[in-house]
């Protein structure tokens, strides 16, 4: 199998990742709940975990730091936590539904919504941030990366818009988390929503929030902490305040080894890599009669991913053809993104998105490179 479905998940993990899972699973008990030796080894890791993470990000603490179960949730706890009805909130077409969806809800619960229109070859001006803000604006909510087209948007330009207009800054890393460098400081940002099973190279259910000091938030769950457990509401103290519920340490666990490779390897080499598979496989197939490739590559720093169409063949159809007859594992469809896909007139026949990580080789996109050529001739 040639698998170029990384946006999706990361398939290929470094082996210690599962070695790390494997490990805790035996040995690792409930992280915060007791103060025999298993418990406090999974605290201990946690918290471990919890410091990388704040490091890797440059974040505000390492307290500031929730884990949660994925982007998704992330995401969801900062938009209903940090949002009242009344307020006014910038977003993009770019966005990914987990975005879209919670913003939509607000909506209805009397949230006023600005959803900044992108550009054919999948871009939006920073400038276009700093022109929707009203008086009335509370925050600005958006994708690093999008996951359609790896289009990046330019987080410290309209970090820097929040700062001087007082807006919260809400960031879906789903995309650029262990891709792009992101620097919750320097890019002013308030929220950072992240996965753990793509970039990062950890296990799907792990991921997190990491949130500015002082940022008020309301829990979206609230439960067992581990302190206080005599108080009727959840603990206001950062992580316990959004951590309600026993912890997926066994998941942390494998997130912490992922974080480890990446840190051994080098960010930046690791994304040289990736830029430089992304950039041969689109020189590939771009001039290949037929074939319609999108968004911007232009960019210095841009998801290591490729959406392209052959003619008018449903995208669909390449996709599964690509795995029946060549074994090239890709995401065809809307990709949970419909605003993007109406931005690219590609509602009705999808897009065939490959996206890839420095696991893959040279030999696998001159391979994809070839069965594009073959099936464009078709
Ligand atoms: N959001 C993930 C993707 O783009 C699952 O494929």
């Amino acid at each position: 199998m040639i698998y170029f479905d990384n946006a999706a998940t990361t398939l290929q993990k470094p082996e210690t990742v599962a070695k790390a899972v494997a490990e805790a699973i035996s040995n690792l008990g409930n992280a915060g709940r007791g103060a025999y030796d298993a418990a406090l080894h999974s605290m201990r890791m946690v918290y471990e975990t919890r410091e990388m993470i704040n490091e890797f990000f440059n974040g505000d603490g390492s307290e500031q730091v929730a884990f949660m179960s994925n982007a998704t949730e992330a995401l969801n706890t900062a938009i209903d936590g940090m949002l009242q009805p009344g307020d006014h909130v910038i977003t993009t077409a770019m966005e990914h539904n987990s975005v879209l969806r919670p913003l939509y809800l607000k909506e209805q619960q009397g949230v006023a919504l600005t959803i900044l229109p992108v550009g054919e070859d999948g871009t939006i001006s920073s400038e276009a941030f700093e022109e929707a803000i009203r008086p009335d604006t509370e925050a600005i909510v958006c994708t690093h990366a999008s996951n359609v087209t790896g289009t990046a948007l330019n987080l410290y330009r309209i970090g820097e818009a929040c700062k001087r207009h007082g807006l919260h800054f809400i960031v879906d890393a789903s995309q650029s988390a262990g891709i792009l460098p992101i620097d919750i400081q320097a890019m002013n940002i308030d929220a950072l929503c992240f996965t753990g099973h793509k970039g990062l190279f950890g296990p799907q259910g792990t991921g997190g929030l990491c949130l500015k000091k002082g940022v008020t938030i309301r829990p979206l769950k609230s439960g067992g902490s581990g302190i206080h457990s005599f108080d009727k509401e959840q603990p206001h103290s950062m992580p316990e305040l959004l951590e309600a519920g026993t912890i997926n340490a066994h998941g942390i666990a494998g997130l912490k080894a992922g974080l480890e490779y990446i840190q051994q390897e080098g960010l930046e080499r690791l994304y040289t890599r990736e830029a430089l598979l992304t950039k041969t496989f689109y020189e590939g197939v771009r001039r290949i009669d037929g074939v319609k490739v999108y968004g911007n590559f232009d960019q210095e720093k841009r998801a290591p991913l490729v959406a392209l169409n052959i003619r008018n063949e449903d995208a669909g159809k390449v996709s599964e053809i690509l795995w029946e007859d060549y074994g090239i594992a890709t995401r065809a469809g809307a990709h949970c993104a419909p605003l993007m896909h109406e931005t690219l007139r590609t509602t009705e026949q999808g897009v065939v998105r490959f996206s890839f990580s420095s696991f893959n080789t040279m030999e696998e996109i001159k391979t994809a490179i070839e069965a594009i050529r073959e099936l464009a001739a078709e």
